[in-house]
């Protein structure tokens, strides 16, 4: 006969759902880092529904359930809360990226405060990205270009999922107002490179590339390879997406000749390290 008494104490202490996951805890599967599947698939269920509620109550489970076990963004509680629960978050303007890009980003951005040069991200779009690289950046300068009046027109050849004018709905003066915590940000609105003239001495430690597009991508690649530092990296989104296609083939086309392998991350990103 169960304890009842007992099972009503530990509720009131632990929460039900731990309460509930504790009964189960010595029969089931784990995955390869020995966390109960059963466990994820009930925390990955209620983080979807309840995101803020699961996220302040037991942030250690979400993490587990997200895989999510990497000290530099474990340690850090203001980017997981910007990150994991930006669904519900007002002030938060989401990135189209995965928990996993959102944390790439953050690391290759932070590793940056130890090499010369400043950063840059091509693809603002409404400042969701370039939020977790000012966080990351320490005092460095940021550079961020966009046409801030949605994505130019794709070369079609190239870009046929992709249609000219998607994601306009963001705006210049939106996107500083979401970062305007931040010091030492350089905003280029128009078509890049034409709003490069201004960095175009300057010389870069990490550079963000989300800009979808074949055209864009190899213009990036262009104008930002030979200023970059040696061990500076670019990384880029959508190197391995289904609907942005011409971002892999400016990618491969480009450090065909170079000596830079390209590194594909998880989940569509890919970056290559200066040398
Ligand atoms: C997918 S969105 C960027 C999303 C953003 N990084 C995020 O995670 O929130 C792509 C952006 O690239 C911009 N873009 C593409 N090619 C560009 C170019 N040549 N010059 C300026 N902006 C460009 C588009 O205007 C669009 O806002």
């Amino acid at each position: 006969m169960p304890n009842f008494e007992k099972v009503r104490e530990n509720i009131q202490k632990q929460g039900f759902l731990k309460v509930l996951l504790n009964l189960f805890e010595s029969k089931l599967k784990r995955d390869w880092r020995g966390f109960p599947l059963l466990y994820k698939a009930f925390i990955l269920f209620f983080y979807t529904v309840f995101p803020k509620f699961m996220w302040k109550k037991y942030p250690t489970l979400v993490l587990k359930a997200l895989e999510l076990a990497n000290s530099v963004i474990c340690q850090n509680k203001k980017l997981l809360d910007l990150i994991l629960i930006t669904q519900d978050n007002p002030g938060f303007i989401k990135p189209l990226l995965s928990f996993r890009e959102m944390g790439n980003l953050y690391i290759y951005a932070k590793k940056a405060e130890n090499l010369p040069g400043d950063l840059a991200e091509v693809g603002v779009y409404r400042g969701g990205s370039a939020k977790i690289i000012s966080e990351a950046k320490g005092k460095k300068n940021f550079h961020l270009f966009d046409t801030f009046a949605g994505l130019p027109k794709p070369d079609s050849s190239q870009d046929d999922l992709l249609v000219k004018g998607e994601m306009k709905n963001t705006s210049l003066k939106e996107v500083k107002a979401n970062l305007k915590e931040y010091s030492n940000l350089y905003f280029y609105k128009g078509m890049f490179p034409k709003t490069a003239g201004p960095i175009s001495k300057r010389k870069f430690s990490f550079v963000h590339l989300d800009v979808d597009l074949y055209k864009s991508t190899k213009d990036c690649l262009n104008f930002f390879y030979r200023r970059m530092n040696v061990g500076g990296v670019i990384l880029s989104h959508d190197y391995n997406s289904i609907n942005a296609p011409g971002v892999k083939k400016a990618f491969d086309e480009f450090f065909k000749k170079r000596k830079e392998p390209i590194i594909e991350l998880w989940d569509s990103q890919c970056l290559i390290i200066k040398q």
